[in-house]
């Protein structure tokens, strides 16, 4: 399905190179948005924009957020490219160690912090100026159970997401008068290459897809949307398409 809502709408999902940030490249595709795709390899990036309905239509920014460049790399290149962006959803992460605080290795402990909170942080501000240039902007976090109660063996993953949920409420609180709105999804169990690493006694039929899980997100894009500072769950949504 198409709709006039998400023409010309310029979103970059990153972390969308698989997993839940394609899912949400490819939806935010159907319903005609523009999008652009993100992750560090550019021929996987490539290869990507052909899963999307108009290869031509959209475009890829590769970026390394374990660098300390990553951030403002793609806040250089989208500015290159369309010099302003209406919807931002950050999807990458990565799962690091699942083992006890007393044996957690402090690199991982960074690199992981780094990625799912400090770089969600960083990607925001970087484009702030460009998201002040949209229209209606839209800001998403994908956060986890996780993020709301903490679970053994699962921390800096854990904590990170604590860092989410509370960094999606302080930026909405900051930006809520500007008219950008900022929320977070818990996605919930998703049949991605994260949760069969994360769980491989897991038979991944018995799970959504990222496809599946994608209405949220298109629903948090549209430019009609109006709740802001809110954490959701993507599960309510399945099967529910938002009316376009
Ligand atoms: N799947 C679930 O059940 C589940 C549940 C709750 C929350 N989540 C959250 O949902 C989000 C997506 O998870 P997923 O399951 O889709 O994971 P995934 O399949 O492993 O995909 C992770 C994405 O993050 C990108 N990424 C990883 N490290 C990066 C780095 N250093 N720089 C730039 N990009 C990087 C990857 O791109 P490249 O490797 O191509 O660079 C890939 O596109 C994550 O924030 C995760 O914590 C997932």
């Amino acid at each position: 399905m198409t709709s006039t809502l998400f023409a010309g709408r310029i979103c970059l999902i990153t972390g969308s190179s698989r997993g839940i940030g394609l899912g949400i490249a490819k939806s935010l595709a159907a319903n005609g948005a523009k999008v652009v795709l993100h992750g560090r390899d550019g021929s996987t990036l490539r290869s990507c924009l052909n899963d999307l309905l108009d290869p031509a239509k959209h475009r890829y920014i590769a970026a390394d957020l374990n660098a300390t460049q990553g951030p403002r790399a793609i806040a250089e290149e989208l500015n290159r490219m369309h010099g302003r962006l209406d919807v931002l959803i950050h999807s990458a992460g990565i799962l690091g160690p699942k083992t006890p605080l007393s044996e957690y290795p402090a690199e991982a402990w960074e690199e992981v912090l780094r990625i799912n909170l400090n770089a969600t942080f960083l990607v925001t501000q970087a484009l702030l100026p460009a998201l002040r240039k949209g229209a209606a902007p839209s800001v998403v976090f994908i956060s986890s159970g996780l993020g709301r109660a903490g679970r053994a063996d699962w921390g800096a993953y854990s904590v990170s997401k604590f860092g989410v949920e509370g960094l999606a409420q302080v930026w909405a609180d900051e930006l809520r008068e500007e008219g950008i709105r900022v929320n977070a999804v818990n996605p919930g169990g998703t049949r991605t290459r994260m949760r069969a690493a994360a769980y491989p006694e897991e038979d991944p039929l018995t799970l959504p897809t990222p496809e599946d899980i994608a209405q949220v997100f298109v629903w948090l894009a549209r430019p009609d949307t109006r709740i802001t500072g809110k954490s959701v769950e993507a599960r309510d949504w399945i099967g529910r398409a938002p009316a376009l």
